[in-house]
């Protein structure tokens, strides 16, 4: 017999029409769509082709409209500024509607671009919902990014406008924000017409004439703007994320899709109902933020809590727990690392029970692998069911989960549980053929992919064709490996390319080595993605310098440090760089980097069959040994 979860996957699927259809019934349009799904055109897809619709209305005006205007929409709690703010839905929308108004008197049209390159205040999500209001589209750049990350960023979605702040709070320091702009925008061949820049209270930033203006100008001298119509098809955001070389990409969402995608996951993944309290620990900046910070909570009519601070430090490791029981939050969203900090710190969890957590039902963990002994931890500790959920910044929301609006299974640790409905999801070997159930092999989703997921990478169609589309003809590569189990369970194990994932931020090893290569003392080099009992991965160079370099190791390794700092930015957390003779490779002279990394977390490994000189791998595990390696919990 099946169940209610079965049914309801299966219909996404035989008719997606129908499925999509009535989930956009919970939408406004301003124009009704004349189809729910156009695939003629594949991989390319569109959902809800000729509707028109506004994010922000959907957002705001419309529960202002229904009667929610004094519940709030948003609290911010910033125990690193030790400042609170609630905002009500009708004090948002007011707020979004002049800040709409002063990036209207700069000349932003719909269709034109914004970068915001903003700290975790409430100015960042109004600044994203006055962009959706014109029918602009936004480019929120995480600001753990550096200065050469963000001059990428400008160049590729060519903004006419850029909001910024003058700093952001990472823990007990402040971290001037207005220099990055600067040196970004003097890096940038593209040039926007003006910025708006909040000042915040901590630092002042000196602000360019004619080209920079105070926010509180901006708004003081601004008249509301009014929602634009969009077509459903036109693109709301773009958000870059790492690919597998320096220059990352421009992740394209859509309008029309991508709310009706988002709203109906809060009611059934989430099981969230209108009028209440939810909280994702997350960072603007990256798609959770985007999507379960802004979007997803507000167009379902629920409160949305915006923290600025981190797990632990900030100032311990209760903060989670005082914001959940200050505001009787039902759910928490984050990564298993903010749950890794919490337990070195409160290893028994004895600061839990000093707050009143009765109206908490949920923990959800995604961003990263989560180990089963985090979920186990939480689980305990919470005593609250703790769901992982798989999915990435192209998919716009997840792909497997444990739907608890549709039906709650058994919780197998390791496991992000089954294919959320509108995925299929198949793992499929070197051929594109599926292998057998419990065997690894690559995760793809057979297309058309359902609403809410990526359309295209920004002005740039044929390398979305060649990224994700054409390894697997007729499926989506997620760069995911994993496997699916009797019970159809989806277990994700590994990336299947260079991506790795610290702290829950996806970063690019192959990014970092083109930075290594730059240093003049570096004749090759190679970047893995080593275990971390803390970030779940860390990054570690190794480089074979050019002939004759007589310098100090250890003075070498410093500057490496210091120059992927400044070219990636501290988030790149890249703290480690060997020295090593040689780099094992194919007989093809492919660097054998997989091979190296399980050497470095003391994994088991075949002798490639391909090797050029075997000996070189224990040379390389000798090396690591002396550094340290495998590290030891
Ligand atoms: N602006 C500027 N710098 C930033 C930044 C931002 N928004 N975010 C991070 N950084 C800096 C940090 O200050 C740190 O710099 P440092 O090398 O000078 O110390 C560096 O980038 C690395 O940051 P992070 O990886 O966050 O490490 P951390 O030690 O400060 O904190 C955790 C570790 C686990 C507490 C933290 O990563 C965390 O809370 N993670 C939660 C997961 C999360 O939000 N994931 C997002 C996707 S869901
Ligand atoms: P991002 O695009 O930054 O959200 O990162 C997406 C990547 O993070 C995925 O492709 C996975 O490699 C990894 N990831 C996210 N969630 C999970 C999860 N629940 N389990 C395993 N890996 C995950």
């Amino acid at each position: 017999m099946s169940g209610r979860y079965d049914d309801i996957h299966r219909r996404s699927l035989a008719d997606p029409d129908a499925f999509w259809g009535e989930a956009a019934e919970h939408i406004h349009w301003f124009r009704r769509w004349d189809r729910v799904l156009d695939h003629d055109r594949p991989p390319f897809t569109r959902w809800f082709v000729g509707g028109e619709t506004n994010i922000a209305y959907n957002a705001l005006d419309r529960h202002v409209a229904a009667g929610r205007g004094d519940q709030a929409a948003l609290l911010y709690e910033s125990p690193v500024t030790n400042t609170e703010l609630r905002l009500t839905y009708r004090q948002l929308r007011d707020r979004v509607a002049l800040f709409a108004g002063a990036l209207a008197a700069k000349g932003v049209v719909k269709g034109d671009r914004v970068v915001i390159y903003m700290p975790m205040v409430p100015e960042a999500v109004v600044a994203m919902l006055a962009c959706v209001r014109l029918g602009a589209i936004h480019s929120v750049v995480f600001g753990g990014f550096a200065a050469n990350e963000l001059a990428t960023r400008i160049d590729d979605a060519r903004p006419k406008l850029i909001v910024s702040a003058s700093c952001g709070i990472e823990g007990q320091k402040v971290i001037p924000y207005k220099p990055l702009l600067d040196a970004a925008i003097d890096k940038a061949s593209h040039k926007p017409d003006a910025c708006i820049i909040l000042q915040r209270s901590m630092e002042k930033a000196a602000l360019k004439p004619g080209r920079d203006t105070d926010w509180q100008e901006a708004v003081a001298a601004a008249k509301p703007a009014d929602c634009v119509p969009v077509k459903a098809t036109d693109p709301s955001y773009i958000l870059y994320t790492s690919g597998t070389t320096g220059i990352p990409k421009g992740v394209v969402r859509d309008t029309g899709g991508h709310m009706v995608a988002l709203r109906w996951s809060m009611e059934n993944i989430y099981a969230m109902k209108p009028g209440e309290v939810w909280w994702t620990a997350s960072d603007v900046g990256w798609v959770v933020g985007h999507s379960y910070i802004v979007y997803a909570p507000l167009l379902h009519g629920l409160t949305t809590i915006l923290y600025e601070g981190k797990p632990v430090g900030t100032p311990d490791a209760a903060a989670f727990w005082r914001v959940i029981a200050k505001h009787g939050a039902v759910a928490l969203f984050t990564a298993p690392t903010a749950f890794r900090a919490i337990r070195k710190e409160d290893p028994e969890g004895s600061l839990i029970g000093q707050h009143d957590l009765s109206e908490f039902r949920t923990l959800f963990l995604a961003g990263e692998r989560c180990d089963p002994n985090t979920l186990e931890w939480a689980e305990e500790k919470l005593g609250v069911p703790v769901i992982d959920h798989w999915w990435q910044t192209e998919t716009g929301w997840p792909i497997c989960a444990n739907c608890m609006g549709i039906e709650r299974f058994p919780v197998k640790p390791g496991s992000a549980t089954k294919p959320v409905p509108g995925w299929n999801v198949q793992v499929v070997d070197a051929h594109a053929q599926p292998v057998k159930r419990g065997e690894i092999g690559a995760l793809v989703m057979k297309l058309p992919l359902p609403p809410g997921s990526l359309q295209t990478l920004w002005h740039n169609d044929a390398g979305f064709e060649k990224s994700y589309m054409s390894d697997y003809p007729g499926h989506y590569k997620t760069g995911d490996a994993g496997y699916i189990d009797e019970d159809g369970y989806v277990f994700v194990m590994s990336r299947t390319d260079d991506i790795i994932n610290v702290a829950g931020h996806r970063l690019s090893t192959g990014a970092m080595e083109e930075v290594l290569a730059r240093h003049p003392d570096v004749a090759e080099c190679a970047v893995i993605g080593v275990a971390d009992a803390l970030k779940g991965q860390l990054p570690l160079g190794m480089m074979v310098l050019k002939a004759g370099v007589s310098r100090p190791h250890e003075e070498i390794a410093r500057e490496v440090v210091q120059m992927v700092r400044e070219a990636i930015g501290p988030v790149a957390a890249f703290k480690t760089a060997l020295v090593v003779d040689r780099l094992p490779k194919t007989r093809s002279g492919k660097i054998l980097r997989g091979t190296m990394q399980k050497i470095a977390d003391g994994e088991s490994y075949r002798m490639p069959a391909t090797i050029d000189d075997p000996a070189i791998l224990s040379e390389i595990g000798g090396r690591l040994n002396d550094a340290g390696y495998p590290q030891k919990e």
